[in-house]
């Protein structure tokens, strides 16, 4: 390896192995049995978000799938499959939606930025925008326009997932299954509940619709309209 960045990661691996070798003689071997994380992450790519540091897990307790956005769109059979593997072998209990303030593909799609191929997909946040227009309207400062449409984002996507037929059928068995939003602060480094919980099949409109007022009231209210 003579590529000095590269060698650099190589380095740093090797660091921590030997850290948590010398603290958990036997991590790896246990890990590399079995896993049987207990919940789901879908985020953002964006490289300040990382999954594991910011819940403070450890490898092997979170199942993790990351794109621009943090979508779950119904014909991504990437996503798809990471969620019915995650949900039908796995069994993980939670599915956590998390999209961050200060998003760059929220902020592209809010500004229509033409970015390349990315502009198609990101379309999907603009329909989220779309769907809330009459909010876009109360709120019309652009940074709160930015905050906004990153949580009305991630409550979308939480709806999206429970209209998958995974999701559907597996409540539909009774498997013990949450599906939350959250909103990660890149400023402060806090993970914020969005409130927003779906464990069955009955009343997701009215779970969604009592989300996106609560953000509503919140947004309203701090702009003083
Ligand atoms: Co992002």
């Amino acid at each position: 390896m003579n590529n000095t960045k590269l060698r650099r990661l190589f380095e740093n691996n090797r660091v921590w192995a030997t850290d948590i070798l010398k603290r958990e003689p036997e991590f790896f071997m246990e890990l590399s049995a079995i896993q049987t994380p207990k919940y789901l992450w879908i985020g953002c790519s964006d490289s300040r978000v990382p999954a594991n540091q910011i819940t403070g897990l450890k490898p092997g307790e979170v199942f993790v799938h990351r794109n621009v956005g943090n979508l779950v769109v119904h014909t991504d059979l990437n996503c798809l499959s990471v969620l019915q593997y995650a949900i039908d072998v796995l069994k993980v209990e939670d599915v956590l939606v998390v999209g961050h303030y200060g998003c760059g593909g929220i902020k592209a799609a809010l500004e229509n930025t033409s970015l390349g191929l990315i502009d198609n997909w990101l379309r999907h946040i603009q329909d989220v925008r779309e769907r809330h227009a009459f909010l876009f309207n109360s709120v019309t400062e652009f940074n709160a326009q930015w905050k906004l449409l990153c949580e009305l984002n991630v409550i979308e996507q939480v709806r999206n997932i429970a209209r998958t037929t995974i999701v559907e059928h597996a409540w539909k068995r009774s498997q013990d299954l949450t599906l939350h939003g959250c909103v990660y602060g890149l400023d402060n480094g806090m993970l914020q509940n969005l409130n927003i919980s779906l464990d069955s099949n009955v009343k997701i409109d009215d779970m969604v619709r009592a989300s996106v007022n609560d953000v509503y009231d919140r947004y309203v209210t701090k702009v003083g309209i």
